[in-house]
């Protein structure tokens, strides 16, 4: 059983306030930082890079989950990693364009837990050849590429499924996750909740993320 881990994205953070924001959500209970990197390429939509995650790296006291939504992560693994990812995940459907193995075997070389994420669309089954090298699967709940969009709760069946698969390792989903979709993530075996807007979007983002952690709490227990 792995811990319940609420994880704020970024994405939904103002960045003209960046630091503040960091401090913020460090302060009102986060357990990660959840940054997403897009390319526009393998999204069509472009956030930032090394040098952006490096001074978050800065600012910030928590484990840095970076979830690269890249076209390359062979190129930019590295660097992410010198920057202060503690978590480095990229998606299975760029596994064509290189050794997914020998990349998770790298983060883990380096140090760090390694991560691979599926779209919506992705069958957990294109996993199966890495799950005894993977620390996280990051099961996508909305297209990747967007912040606020709607939960797509057809994925909660691929949690199951990777423990059906023989996978042990730990769950995040991202996307549309917020009060009344968190329950269910959690029954399914989640156990790290991305969440962007539900968390940055909070009038009191403590509340928030204490009424996150115990319906989580709540659901999994059941
Ligand atoms: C999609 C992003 C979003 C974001 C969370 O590429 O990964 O899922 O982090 O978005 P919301 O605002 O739905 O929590
Ligand atoms: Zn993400």
């Amino acid at each position: 059983m792995h811990p319940i881990r609420i994880a704020p994205s970024l994405l939904a953070a103002d960045f003209t306030t960046l630091a503040d924001e960091v401090r913020s959500v460090e302060a009102a209970g986060a357990d990660w930082l959840h940054l997403d990197v897009m390319d526009g390429h393998f999204v069509p939509n472009l956030t930032f890079g090394p040098f952006i995650t490096a001074a978050i790296d800065k600012c910030s006291t928590k484990p840095l989950d970076v979830h690269l939504m890249i076209t390359d992560p062979w190129k930019y693994a590295d660097p992410f990693l010198d920057a202060g990812a503690d978590w480095l995940t990229f998606h299975i459907e760029v596994g064509d364009r290189g050794d997914v193995g020998g990349l998770l075997d790298h983060i883990r070389q380096r140090g760090r837990k390694a991560g691979l994420s599926v779209q919506p669309d992705t069958p957990v089954a294109r996993l199966a050849p890495h799950l005894d090298k993977l620390d996280l699967v990051l099961v996508m709940s909305v297209f990747a590429g967007f912040g606020g969009q709607k939960f797509m709760p057809d994925v909660l069946s691929k949690v199951q499924e990777l423990r059906r698969l023989g996978y042990r390792g730990e769950v995040s989903m991202d996307g549309g996750i917020g009060p009344a979709t968190i329950a269910a993530s959690a029954a399914a075996g989640t156990n790290v909740f991305v969440a962007g807007t539900a968390v940055f979007g909070a009038p009191d983002r403590a509340q928030r993320i204490a009424e996150l952690r115990r319906l989580a709490a709540g659901a999994a227990a059941v």
